[in-house]
């Protein structure tokens, strides 16, 4: 039996009870087989839901670039490490090998180092999906600088928000990305959120449009010159298995965004264990990951948990639409990709098209399909399966959070049977519980609650960035010694988990999280507007669309209100990115409320989904009557 490459159902389960009943032993097995470390760890584990605190592999001290980079060479440096498929089909794929990965993040790494930047100090990297990104990821990792990547759609003050927050010292950036047919200022966003990032002291540009920018004298350099100066040798710094590896920031009941910290030897040995044996990965597979390395799929399963397997993963720059809805396709025959992992809503927006560009290409090279980041509807997974997968390669739909780090619950592609529209199993180390309503556990199959984890797991986040008190109240306060996922989930009578969506107000939109409240502050910028509340409703393609509902001031009643809406999404796309617009926007002369002052979002939310049969009790709100005019006003 193999603790690291589960074959079997029979395994899985025999591991499974394995990492239970022994889960430090478990843990401690994959981590001396298959990774290399400086040190080895003193305790496998420390833990404590009640501070929270979770130290694992305590004492070890590695860098992790020396697993995904280094300890690969000597065998497989002429490998390919990272593929990568242009915006244009037109331009040339390059294939960086382990051996070239090696020098480019060597010579990075240095250029970093002549900026100022140390061990511990915080690099935010703002990138289109070029290799620089996965690159500039790993540089930082080398010297023990802590990344922060924000994804290049968030706006201006989305990334002076997240900047100021964590105090990054140097900012990575390019002067401009293509998306499809568009090319999109990003050095004019990053100039304008850099009016008040007083923490910046430097700006590292990657030349990728060729496009005129304005470059800051003695603040913006450009970074090949710099690369071609700098040494392609640079010693690894030795870390602490819980020194902080990345901050990523996550949307949160809040207006400001919840920077999770991720440590160096847990996530390493987690997200490298689950990339093995969901995608069964074999060695000369290519993998491909279609998110972006904005978000937490890319940075563990197209960087870090594809390269401390020594494996090929694909980096691909554009859209799924351009030059047409075949890309996707094109590129898994042109590269022969094995492994495919996407989201639900580009499985939807594809599935609307003609079926010719899917049929056109050779897609026998595939072994197994992905999904993650909310849940796949059954007609989604059916089409997935009959024509991308032709009903032979097993659909692993993957659930996990930014905070978890790596896959939580999933099937193990030709071990466990799939079901569509559910998860099925956790993975090895993973002990899931759905709570009661009193907080108390569900035991027993078909049952349906809410989604805890009741043991500590390698890659789980440590910590909000300067906000430990946060921490513990969003994760560890609903349930007593438990941490708390924010989904809702069901467990069928094999014993499989359906994850049936968020139960706070995060709202999953095209597989994005989105908080209502900082849209909500968005809205209640424009001038006039008194009041807003935001819920979601169901959509075709999206998952979920926002629903605006807002009350306006005196001054803004008359106004033309397509105006108005325009205005508003304006602000929304300016606070935080064109990603959180809201589909529709109904005016209104109230909301309800309870008589404590709060909104009944769920009133909203039944009436926004066109579900108006069952609203239940609205006797007791403070202002029944409004239920009905916002009722007859729907839109
Ligand atoms: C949702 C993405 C159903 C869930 C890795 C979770 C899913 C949130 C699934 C985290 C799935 C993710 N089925 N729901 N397979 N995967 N989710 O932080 O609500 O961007 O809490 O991490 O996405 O989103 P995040």
């Amino acid at each position: 039996m193999s603790n690291y490459h589960i074959k079997g159902l029979e395994e899985y389960f025999n591991v499974y009870r394995k990492s239970v009943r022994y889960p430090e032993k478990f843990w401690e097995e994959v981590a001396e087989e298959h990774f290399v470390w400086r040190k080895k760890w003193d305790k496998v584990l420390d833990w404590n839901f009640e501070k929270p605190e979770v130290r694992w592999f305590e004492g070890a001290k590695l860098n992790i670039t020396e697993n995904c980079i280094d300890r690969h060479l000597l065998t497989n440096g002429e490998k390919t490490a990272i593929l990568f498929e242009p915006n244009n089909p037109e331009d040339e794929a390059e294939h960086i090998s382990y051996n070239q990965l090696s020098e480019r993040v060597n010579a990075f790494a240095n250029v970093l180092k002549s900026q100022g930047v140390g061990k511990g100090d915080r690099v935010c990297i703002y990138l289109p999906m070029i290799p620089e990104l996965a690159i500039s990821l790993l540089a930082c990792a080398r010297i023990g600088a802590i990344h922060s990547v924000v994804f290049a759609g968030f706006s201006s003050s989305a990334l002076a928000m997240r900047i100021n927050d964590s105090e990054c010292k140097v900012l990575v950036t390019s002067d401009g990305s293509y998306r499809g047919a568009k090319t999109i200022d990003l050095k004019g966003i990053v100039d304008e959120a850099l009016e008040n990032t007083p923490s910046i002291s430097s700006v590292l540009v990657v030349k990728r449009i060729e496009s005129q920018i304005n470059m800051e004298a003695g603040r913006d350099h450009w970074l090949q010159p710099l690369l071609d100066n700098a040494s392609n040798k640079c010693e690894a710094e030795t870390m602490d298995a819980e020194d902080p590896l990345f901050i990523l920031y996550t949307s949160g009941s809040t207006g400001m965004p919840k920077g999770m910290v991720h440590s160096t030897a847990g996530y390493m040995v987690n997200t490298a264990y689950t990339f093995k044996n969901v995608f069964q990965y074999r060695n000369d597979d290519v993998f491909w990951c279609t998110a972006d390395i904005g978000w937490i799929t890319g940075h563990s399963y197209i960087v870090y948990g594809p390269l401390a397997n020594g494996a090929t993963t694909v980096m691909f720059e554009g859209v799924p639409s351009y030059p047409d809805f075949g890309r996707f396709w094109e590129i898994v025959e042109k590269h022969k990709v094995n492994q495919f992992y996407t989201a639900p809503t580009a499985i939807r927006a594809l599935a609307k098209e003609k079926l010719d560009y899917v049929e056109k290409y050779d897609l026998s090279s595939l072994k197994v399909l992905g999904s993650v980041g909310e849940p796949i509807n059954e007609e989604a997974w059916h089409w997935y399966n009959d024509n991308v997968g032709k009903k032979k390669s097993p659909i692993v739909d993957t659930w996990w959070q930014t905070e978890t780090g790596a896959i939580m619950i999933s099937p193990i592609p030709f071990s466990t049977p799939t079901k569509p529209t559910y998860a099925t199993l956790p993975m090895p180390g993973i002990q899931p519980a759905l709570m009661d309503e009193e907080g108390k556990e569900i035991e027993g199959n078909q049952v349906d609650g809410r989604l805890c984890i009741k043991f500590p797991w390698p890659s789980m986040a440590r910590t909000i960035w300067g906000n430990h008190k946060r921490y513990k109240e969003t994760y560890f306060s609903a349930y007593e010694g438990k941490y708390f996922t924010g989904d809702g989930a069901l467990r069928d009578e094999v014993g499989y988990y359906r994850i049936t969506g968020r139960v706070d107000d995060v709202i999953i939109v095209s597989g994005h999280n989105l908080g209502t409240a900082p849209i909500e502050d968005a809205v209640n910028e424009h001038p006039a507007v008194a009041e807003s509340a935001i819920v979601g409703f169901p959509h075709d393609i999206k998952g979920n669309a926002l629903y605006g509902y807002v009350i306006l001031k005196e001054t803004g009643e008359g106004r033309d209100q397509n105006n108005l809406r325009k205005e508003i999404n304006q602000i929304i796309t300016e606070h935080i990115g064109p990603i959180a617009k809201l589909d529709k926007i109904q005016f209104t002369s109230g909301l309800p409320k309870t008589r404590s002052g709060k909104i009944m979002r769920r009133i909203l939310r039944k009436i926004a989904s066109n579900d108006t049969s069952n609203l239940g009790d609205t006797s007791t709100l403070l202002n029944p009557e409004i239920v009905e005019e916002i009722m007859k006003e729907v839109l």
